[in-house]
């Protein structure tokens, strides 16, 4: 018999941004992370993650080529995109391989017949930002290698995986609308109907993730606030009773360190937003709008107090294959 069909050579995944429509924080876990229940939403802010084999070295053809990989990152040159092993997408590249029973090697490789995987991200979603880009990238990623390289592993054990990455990461993979627990690795998927329209305030500067928990650690107390008011709003698709409902427990938290946001949230509550709210840990502020009409002049006014400004809609889907 004769094997006539070549794998693809070059795979490209849209990966969608995620906002929390809720998250409470329960209180700290025995391994350090904060427990967690949040509503998670994708928005159609989207990344583009490429993964190509370069040269001509038969990867499909030979099982022998593909135990050592050598794995590159270029990215778009987006202030603040880690580089190397410091970016999600070359850990995600590195965990799946090893996962897959090969073994990631250095750029200066002696051997010639190393097979190499070019990763590339071109960026649209905030950079540290509090809407899960690296996780984003790190789901796309996870997808698309598996794809290239002939993984064949099912969307379960992408998410096992995933959550080695990071907590948002299971949730990336799936997109859509969902309800996580525990440290935000327990996805199951809501009701939602209608759609829902944003805009995006993008001040200057990052905000460390880690430095919003432990800002939260010295000032707030456990919440047990139930995600109730907001499911049913995303189920019947009330934009007024969902703007209402928006609760983020690191908000405070983030305020301290980013004290400017308020301005932010000032802007877009006067632009008459249904609600306004921090991203996750920040420093991205969102305002939920009447309209796609409203999101424009909703992120105008934002736009001039924190210096840039998107709109976006929800929820999207999940990471979706280009080619
Ligand atoms: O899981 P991930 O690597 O994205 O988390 C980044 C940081 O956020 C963690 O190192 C931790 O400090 C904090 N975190 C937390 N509890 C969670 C999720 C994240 O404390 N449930």
């Amino acid at each position: 018999m004769t094997h006539t069909s070549r794998a693809a050579r070059r795979v490209d995944v849209c990966v969608p941004a995620k906002i929390n429509l809720f998250l409470a924080v329960r209180g700290v876990r025995d391994d350090g992370y904060h427990e967690l229940v949040t509503v998670l939403q994708t928005v159609s802010l989207r990344d583009r993650v490429s993964a190509s084999l370069e040269g001509d070295l038969p990867f499909d053809q030979h099982p022998s080529v593909r135990r050592r990989m050598r794995i590159s990152l270029d990215h778009d040159g987006t202030p603040g995109v880690p580089d190397g092993g410091d970016n999600l997408v070359v850990r995600a590249a590195a965990l799946l391989g090893e996962r897959l029973g090969m073994s990631a090697v250095e750029a200066v490789a002696q051997a010639a017949r190393v097979q190499t995987t070019r990763l590339a991200i071109s960026k649209t979603i905030p950079v540290a930002g509090g809407m899960a880009g690296g996780s984003a990238d790190a789901a796309g990623a996870l997808v698309a290698l598996n794809l290239l390289w002939g993984g064949g592993l099912d969307v379960d054990e992408l998410r096992e995986l995933g959550s080695q990455l990071g907590s948002d990461v299971p949730f990336c993979l799936a997109g859509g609308t969902a309800l996580a627990t525990g440290r935000g690795t327990a996805v199951a998927q809501v009701l939602c109907r209608g759609a829902f329209h944003w805009a995006v305030g993008r001040p200057d500067g990052h905000l460390s993730t880690p430095e919003v928990y432990q800002a939260w650690d010295a000032h707030e107390r456990p919440s047990t606030m139930e995600p109730d008011a907001i499911l049913a709003a995303l189920s019947t698709g009330d934009a007024e009773a969902l703007g209402a409902a928006l609760v983020n427990d690191l908000q405070p938290a983030a305020l301290r360190l980013r004290p400017d946001l308020a301005d932010g949230l000032d802007a877009l509550r006067g632009g008459g937003a249904l609600g306004a709210v921090v991203s996750g840990s920040g420093p991205t502020v969102l305002g939920l709008a009447r309209s796609a009409d409203h999101a424009v002049e909703l992120a105008d006014a934002v736009a001039e107090v924190l210096g840039r400004s998107q709109v976006a809609s929800s929820p999207a889907g999940g990471p979706e294959l280009l080619r």
